[in-house]
């Protein structure tokens, strides 16, 4: 079964970090309101929903998945690179630890668990202002004793890897151009987003599910086209945050 770790939203969450979008008001209401729609969307899926409660002083504690990465045999907690985002780590390592054994990233390491991609046994990291050379290799000598490969990946114009790639499966992944390579993902059968919907490469995986913020026709019929199984959620006002859908949640398996 998967589990998912989620975090309430911060009624603070209109000063959330900003790196690549404008800052535009933000609706904590309906924010509230397109989470819980978010939550309802994992249960769907299959999901067994742990919600954290909120941290009203942390604008960006909502999203979890830049704590932390967890595989079936280790969570590590991250240091993410915004200073402003660190006091977020302590409170879901104190539930992780009752799930998997916590290893962690160190100073002058950062590491935001949006720029991690994992792939079967390979993990894509991206190489962006958040996730420092120091936090990849960190990561990579502590994944290696796992049985991971931790590859970096160039990427450009977006907050994390995941903002421009994510996997539908085993062998395809959602890609950006603009903001990835091609190339980095050579090995996958690549399905680019539509031109005119820069943000939609977002998707979030549980099982054969797809989760996908709504806004994107376009490229979710690509996504029908392909055969895949797709949920669109309306995500608005954390997209003004700069947040999607894998962000909100930290996926794994209670049975690895
Ligand atoms: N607002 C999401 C982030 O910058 O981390």
């Amino acid at each position: 079964m998967w589990n998912a770790v989620t975090r309430a939203i911060s009624p603070a969450l209109g000063r959330c970090e900003l790196s690549h979008i404008e800052r535009t008001p933000i609706d904590v209401a309906l924010a509230i309101t397109q989470h819980h729609q978010y939550l309802r969307a994992l249960d769907a899926a299959g999901c067994r929903v742990l919600t954290l409660p909120e941290q009203a002083g942390l604008p960006d504690s909502v999203f979890v998945e830049d704590v932390a990465i967890v595989l079936n045999e280790v969570a590590v907690m991250t240091r993410p690179g915004a200073p402003s985002r660190r006091p977020e780590v302590a409170s879901v390592a104190e539930l992780l630890c009752h799930h998997r054994p916590l290893e962690a990233i160190e100073e002058p390491g950062t590491l935001d668990g949006g720029d991690v991609l994992r792939i079967d046994r390979r993990l894509y990291v991206g190489q962006s202002a958040r996730s420092n050379t120091d936090g990849i290799a960190q990561s990579r000598k502590l994944l290696a004793a796992h049985g991971y490969a931790v590859q970096g990946v160039a990427m450009r114009h977006c907050l994390h890897l995941k903002s421009a790639v994510t996997a539908l499966d085993e062998h395809t992944v959602l890609l950006q151009p603009a903001w990835v390579d091609r190339g980095c993902f050579a090995d996958f059968r690549i399905i680019e987003v539509d031109p005119g919907e820069a943000h939609a490469a977002n998707v979030l995986r549980i099982g054969d599910a797809l989760i996908m913020p709504a806004g994107f026709p376009r490229t979710r019929q690509r996504l029908l086209d392909a055969g895949f199984k797709v949920t669109a959620v309306d995500v608005s006002e954390l997209q003004k945050a700069e947040g999607a859908v894998t962000c909100c949640s930290l996926l794994f398996r209670s049975d690895p």
